[in-house]
């Protein structure tokens, strides 16, 4: 029995003005019939013959709680427990919160951690590389997936591979390195002998509770006192707002994983995308030969290389003669910019909020 453990406290800046504070990215629909963080949920449910999902733990904050329980209950997905973290404190308290609260029901827990922001087409191979891991979870090891880098991308973690990869049974990761800058990327990439974290992670939980005692210790106080303490709220829990306060903002990647000797990854051959901006966004939607992409009540004409969004209400969109451009239009907001500028697009965000 795997317990799947979704992370949706993140903000999504660089898909405004798709992607709101309020309202951000992983709950809006931006590829396919359901918002990503309904995709998440349903990779990580039901039972095949090699896996077997208990009900998602969800790791959000208090803003985002009914939108949580809504979106669930749309898909039919009975969440096990929905913990609310009263402040964004990252990834590592998020993930140590968790496995605490996990292990208190079961202490032989096996965690599956996932944002709930990604796009995996997949399924299938999807639950085979699951599968695939559980393997060096029974030996003890915290297992990654990893993906076949094509870019000295900075936004992403490193994998070292400690031996070759045979098909998709884990290796031995020799270091993990996270968000490198650009020359350092570029000599990872070059070298061949890496492979880009995904950001889903499969362990047994108290692995991993084990992992922050020797890296991480100065989390364990506050974390585990926010979750012992944390307060029943309407079908949701609460945790100790003082307690959380006091653990360090910090991400897993930097926390545990760059700091764990007993890492694997699973090679993951399949399509991946951490929808990173507009450009991943226009990738994934299927663009037609001409490389345009036109959704909602969007048209282009003699367009290249284009996505054309209306996403507001009774918007029509019309591109004439476009080449790399994205444009994305809301009722209360627009987005022009040029494709390549994609993850210049937090800028915008960064502006308005000067703006008041
Ligand atoms: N509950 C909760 N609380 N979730 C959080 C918090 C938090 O405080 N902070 C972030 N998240 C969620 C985000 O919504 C996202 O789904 C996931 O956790 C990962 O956080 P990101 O902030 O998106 O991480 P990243 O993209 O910079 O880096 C991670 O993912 C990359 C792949 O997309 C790392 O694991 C990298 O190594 C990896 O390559
Ligand atoms: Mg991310």
């Amino acid at each position: 029995l795997i317990t799947p453990v979704i992370l949706c406290g993140g903000s999504g800046a660089r898909l405004w003005p798709l992607s709101r504070k309020s309202y951000p990215k992983q709950f809006v629909h931006l590829v396919g019939e359901e918002t990503l963080f309904q995709a998440s949920a349903r990779r990580m449910s039901g039972k095949s013959d090699a896996l077997h999902f208990a009900s998602p733990l969800v790791m959000t904050n208090s803003d985002f709680r009914f939108i949580v329980t809504e979106q669930l209950q749309a898909i039919g997905i009975d969440p096990g427990a929905v913990l609310i973290e009263p402040e964004g404190r990252n990834t590592a308290p998020a993930i140590l919160a968790a496995a605490l609260h996990a292990m208190a029901d079961d202490p032989h827990a096996i965690l599956l951690v996932a944002p709930s922001d990604h796009v995996v087409p997949d399924t299938t191979a999807f639950h085979a590389a699951v599968a695939a891991g559980l393997d060096a979870v029974a030996g003890g090891d915290l297992v990654t997936f990893g993906i076949q880098p094509t870019h000295p991308e900075t936004a992403y973690g490193y994998l070292e591979l400690g031996a070759s990869p045979k098909g998709t049974r884990p290796v031995k990761l020799s270091r993990f390195v996270e968000k490198p800058d650009a020359a350092r990327a570029r000599k990872m990439l070059d070298s061949g002998n890496f492979l880009w974290n995904a950001g889903i992670f499969l362990f047994r939980a108290a692995d991993i509770l084990r992992a922050f005692e020797a890296h991480a210790p100065a989390l364990l106080d506050p974390v585990r006192t926010a979750v012992t303490q944390a307060r029943p709220d309407l079908g949701f829990l609460r945790l100790a707002p003082e307690s959380w306060a006091k653990a360090d903002d910090i991400s897993i990647d930097y926390a545990v994983m760059e700091r764990a000797g007993n890492l694997s990854v699973v090679p993951f051959a399949s399509d991946w995308s951490d929808l990173g901006g507009w450009d991943a966004v226009w990738r994934e939607s299927h663009p037609d030969a001409n490389g345009v992409v036109a959704s909602g009540h969007a048209t282009a004409i003699d367009c290249t290389n284009t996505l054309l969004r209306a996403d507001g209400e009774g918007l029509e969109v019309v591109g004439i003669g476009l080449d790399n451009i994205m444009a994305v239009a809301m009722n209360d907001a627009v987005l022009v910019a040029d494709m390549s500028r994609a993850q210049d697009v937090k800028r915008a965000v960064e502006a308005l909020k000067q703006k008041g």
